[in-house]
């Protein structure tokens, strides 16, 4: 256990240093002490970033399940695994130890077998924050099915995109799900979807709320019953090393989602080592990330990383402000919850309410607060602080992607003194660079510029599902032989890093990662509109929003604006989800052009943010007259 828990500064260095000075030995010395092998690796890592090929612990053979549960069973086999804290306060919370997650999961995993699934099948898994989707995560992992989550708030639209483009052949999914005082309809979603998804042969539905479903006969079967009927001891299959884990969608500058693809050592070890340092976890303790399992930040931090350590993790079934916004602070006191991680939009939007509703629950428990998912504004920071955390909790400001599987950069409690917007210091094996327009590396502190990371670190994805050439596109060819996050960022005076936000055409609405592109396009379908560019722009809760510029066909007809703005949200809820709605939408004559045609998002972002006294140069544009036009409208 000698490197497992990092406990001061001084110690922080050190093992930095030493991960950096020989990144294959400090990786294999964790890999050797902390998990369960069938057989040791060959090789520690291979790798090469412009093919790119990255390559983790070759040659070992291993299954995430027995490293997530089974070695748990002798020791841990009673303590909760998996705290479920269901929608209704007086719905009983449910402990699922170790021992019942292991038969639960077993029995699934043999339900699956039954189906027809196979190692290297794709399972897609849409449902809402129940134990049952942890469980079908893990059941896919223990037969060597790759799962894909989708979060259950996107539409049918962009659930059918993601099962065809990964060619799932299973969906699982629930009769509905409880969100606050709302139910929806999840089963009828997935239904519309299927109609355009041929792929899929087999659709396993989980019963929660108690609604009629629609069966759809040799295709539609509750779970339940086969649960019953299937055997609680399923063999793990033997996976290799670089064998595929899942594929998550996120968000890219096409309509397209990418679908990251991540594998099984490499991730199992960097998800475990993180959720251990950055947490501090420790044996009896009782851990609490509010992210949905639809986001990595769930899947790492929720199933993975914790139950990697055998820890007990909470999964919250509701939302913040149901019944009302003492919720998250009621269940910290219920459970005794000791870490807390969390997204900067909850937080402002808690801050909002007051503060009557933190104090009416004991919050003593608490020993750590994290944050994850956008910047973190100063004062939702001291928020934060001074209220849940009373000062003595120290706040983790972990920065991290979809694409990097786990935490990259984050202060380590107790050891690396907080400042308040600021993610710090890179985890040991991290090296990130800050580069210039030019593409030069900016060395030195007190310098800001384009985030990227020199070299490979274990849970990193390794090629978008499908499109290799893509992963290459996106992320390894701005910077030659660097992994470009798409983030730009700034190093302070000590060499403590803050995000400033992304650089590319990604918006960050209430943390969730929403792509231009995508919502232009179902903008564009309605037959009115013309053309139309989105960007962001500042909003006190959910950190940014999102602004549509559209141009109307002209028909010569006058067009009612504000039933217009009504259907184009209509459409984009269907399309995109509703996360994607559009806070403003100015209709508008014309729209800012770079002479090869692309549309000049640093004008539109600054007018919709109103800043409009420093606009730029605006000379180099094809249409620079457009410019006074559109702010003449806003002024109207
Ligand atoms: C942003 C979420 C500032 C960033 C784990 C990144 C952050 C994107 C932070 C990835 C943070 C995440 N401070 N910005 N602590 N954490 N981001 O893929 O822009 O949903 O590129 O992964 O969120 O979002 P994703």
């Amino acid at each position: 256990m000698s490197n497992y828990h990092i406990k001061n500064l001084e110690e922080y260095f050190q093992v930095y240093r030493r991960s950096v000075r020989n990144p294959e030995n400090f990786w294999e010395e964790i890999a050797e002490e902390h998990f369960l092998w069938r057989k040791k690796w060959n090789t520690v890592l291979s790798w090469d970033f412009t093919k790119p090929e990255v390559k983790w612990f070759e040659g070992a053979q291993l299954n995430i399940t027995e490293n997530c549960i089974d070695r748990h069973l002798v020791t841990r086999g009673e303590k909760t695994a998996i705290l479920f804290e269901p929608n209704n306060p007086n719905e009983a919370a449910e402990h699922i130890t170790y021992r019942d997650l292991y038969k639960r999961v077993n029995k699934l995993a043999n339900v699956l077998k039954a189906k027809g699934i196979k190692k290297g099948d794709r399972v897609c898994i849409y449902l809402p924050m129940i134990p049952e989707l942890a469980v079908s995560l893990l059941a896919c992992a223990r037969i060597g099915a790759i799962h894909s989550v989708v979060f259950a708030g996107f539409s049918s639209t962009a659930l059918a995109t993601r099962i065809n483009d990964a060619e799932c052949k299973m969906v699982i999914t629930s009769d509905g799900s409880y969100r606050g005082s709302k139910m929806i309809d999840l089963k009828g979603i997935v239904d519309e979807a299927l109609e355009e998804c041929p792929c899929v042969e087999n659709v396993l539905v989980v019963k929660r709320i108690n609604s009629e479903i629609n069966v759809v006969q040799g295709r539609d079967q509750w779970l339940q019953p086969l649960l019953d009927e299937a055997s609680d001891e399923c063999e793990a299959e033997i996976m290799n090393a670089e064998d595929p884990l899942f594929i998550l969608y996120t968000s890219g500058s096409t309509g397209k989602p990418k679908g990251m693809l991540h594998t099984t050592a490499g991730y199992m070890v960097y998800t475990a080592y993180t959720f251990k340092n950055v947490f501090q976890y420790r044996e009896n303790d009782v851990y609490w990330c509010t992210a949905d399992i639809g986001w990595i930040t769930g899947h790492s931090y929720i199933v993975y990383g914790p139950l990697a350590n055998g820890a007990t993790t909470v999964m919250f079934e509701g939302v913040p402000s149901y019944p009302d916004y003492s919720r998250f602070w009621q269940i910290v006191e219920k459970h005794k919850v000791n870490q807390f991680y969390t997204a900067p939009t909850a937080i402002r939007a808690l801050a909002k309410e007051g503060l009557s509703h933190v104090e009416s629950s004991d919050l003593s428990s608490l020993k750590i607060l994290g944050t994850v998912g956008e910047p973190i504004n100063e004062e939702a920071w001291h928020w934060y602080d001074d209220n849940i955390g009373k000062r003595k909790s120290p706040i983790v400001d972990t920065w991290w992607q979809t694409e990097t599987g786990g935490i990259m950069i984050t202060p380590i409690p107790f050891s690396t003194p907080t400042k308040p917007t600021y993610a710090t210091l890179p985890f040991p094996g991290i090296q990130p660079a800050l580069m210039d327009a030019e593409g030069s590396e900016i060395k030195g502190n007190q310098v800001e510029g384009r985030l990227c990371v020199k070299f490979p670190w274990p849970s990193m994805a390794r090629t978008i599902w499908g499109n290799h050439e893509r992963y290459r596109n996106t992320y390894f060819s701005t910077f030659e032989n660097k992994y470009f996050t798409g983030d730009g960022a700034l190093r302070d005076e000590v060499g403590y890093y803050r995000i400033t936000g992304r650089v590319d055409d990604v918006i960050i609405v209430s943390g969730h990662n929403l792509g231009t592109a995508p919502i232009e396009d179902a903008i564009n379908e309605h037959p009115a509109v013309a053309e139309s560019a989105i960007v962001g722009f500042p909003h006190d809760i959910k950190g940014n929003a999102l602004y549509g510029y559209v141009i109307l066909k002209d028909t010569g007809e006058s067009r009612n604006h504000e039933n217009l703005r009504k259907e184009i949200n209509q459409i984009i809820t269907e399309q995109v989800g509703p996360i994607a709605k559009l806070d403003r939408i100015q209709f508008t004559q014309g729209l800012p052009k770079t002479r090869s045609g692309k549309i000049m998002r640093r004008i539109l972002r600054k007018i919709a943010s109103n800043d409009i006294s420093n606009l730029g140069d605006t000379s180099t544009l094809l249409n620079p007259e457009v410019v006074q036009g559109i702010i003449d409208e806003v002024l109207v």
